[in-house]
């Protein structure tokens, strides 16, 4: 024996088991005017505001005349048919909708037919939830017999059958329209999500570009730090995520030297030993400043340890080779690299052969083999090109 609520089931959800709200009304719909021989029919639902409660056409379907969706709506109470079966939760099935003797709680409004339909027989009944509570109406209009063109009663072996699937059909409705409105909210979500990802990284920004403000590192220099350290990440074989999340750290690698005084940071000429020492604090200066949140553990990690060396001669802890963080260890030679490139107190700006030049065979300030990882130094050597193309990309 077949189950016919499964079979309805089986049927509504057969194409996909998430329709539109409009699909699965259509499918509910058509089942339903299959299994009782309708040649039209409609859905409402019930919608509610405190104490009023009325139904919306939600879906309309009708073989013989074309029909739209129309914009009204139908009190729940006694008056209307569907009303009626709204408020009483009652199964109404009429053979005659002109013939409704007049001690009914409900009548038939001739003045709202097609004026090219005329319904005849109609059997309508209630949408419940498994709670027992209504949530909108089917309204079957005009069986017929195969072949005929004329309507005849409903056959009343259709009460049991929708006794069935009643509960089946309100669960769908209410399951979709849960899920149209969990969509929604989703959607919502992810802007505010996209929302809160720009101004974090818009706050970056201008952190890195505050702490730069009394110092000789200016203009593009941390973005291109960023970029150089991004792609070196790619390089190594990174994955795109965290290489993300190294280009956002890089930009923060000397943040920390707003904490650094004034005088020291503006000081032209040599620092004598104490001022070096102050200087030098901007690698742990940035760290407190940075540390503690989880998304900027990277970029703590790099301000920390982004003067480091590969021989241990760096600062502020003297970590040697892979005791130094891979973020940290690729953010000095893009560092590097960048300071190369500009013009500083102490220096002129270097063309970029003899940037490539020095970081590969060093000069008088530059140890190659002692400062970076000898590994980056050689992607750096072989892709240097790239290193060109981001300093000419982002150009002070
Ligand atoms: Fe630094
Ligand atoms: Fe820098």
């Amino acid at each position: 024996m077949t189950n016919p609520a499964l079979d309805f089931l089986r049927f509504v959800e057969g194409a996909s088991p998430r329709l539109s709200m409009s699909r699965l009304l259509d499918r509910i719909l058509q089942k339903s005017r299959m299994l009782s021989h309708a040649e039209a029919g409609t859905i409402f639902t019930l919608r509610k505001r405190g104490a009023r409660a009325w139904l919306e056409p939600m879906h309309i379907q009708n073989d013989v005349v074309r029909v739209k969706l129309a914009n009204f709506i139908v009190p729940v109470g006694p008056g209307t048919i569907a009303g009626y079966v709204a408020h009483s939760g009652k199964t109404v099935m009429l053979s005659d909708v002109y013939k409704i003797s007049s001690g009914r709680a409900y009548s038939f409004n001739p003045d709202n037919e097609h004026p090219d339909y005329k319904t005849r027989s109609m059997f309508c009944f209630p949408l419940k939830s498994y709670t027992d509570r209504v949530i909108g109406v089917v309204q079957l209009i005009n069986a017929r017999r195969r072949g005929t063109r004329t309507p005849v009663p409903f056959d009343t072996s259709i009460r049991q059958l929708v006794v069935a699937i009643s509960p089946v059909i309100s669960r769908l409705i209410e399951r979709n329209d849960m899920l149209e409105q969990l969509r929604k909210k989703n959607q919502r979500i992810a802007t505010l999500q996209t929302q809160t990802e720009q101004a974090f990284q818009l706050s970056l920004s201008l952190l890195s570009r505050a702490a730069e403000i009394h110092d000789e590192e200016t203009g593009n220099h941390v973005y291109r730090v960023g970029e150089y350290s991004h792609h070196l990440g790619r390089l190594t074989g990174r994955s795109v995520a965290w290489c993300n999340i190294l280009r956002y750290s890089a930009q923060l690698h000397d943040v920390g030297k707003m904490s650094i005084d004034a005088s020291v940071l503006k000081k032209r000429g040599r620092l004598d030993p104490a001022e070096r020492a102050e200087m030098d604090q901007h690698t742990t200066y940035g760290y407190q400043i940075l540390t503690g949140t989880p998304r900027l553990e990277m970029a703590a990690e790099v301000a920390l340890n982004h003067h480091e060396k590969w021989d241990g001669t760096g600062y502020p802890n003297g970590l040697k080779d892979e005791a130094i963080p891979l973020s940290a260890r690729i953010v000095s030679l893009a560092d590097v690299y960048d300071a190369l490139r500009s013009e500083r107190p102490y220096k002129p700006a270097f063309s970029h052969r003899k940037a490539v030049q020095i970081l590969t065979r060093g000069d008088e300030r530059i140890d190659p083999a002692g400062h970076f990882d000898p590994q980056l130094l050689q992607l750096f050597s072989a892709h240097n090109r790239e290193f060109n193309a981001i300093w000419k990309g982002l150009a002070d």
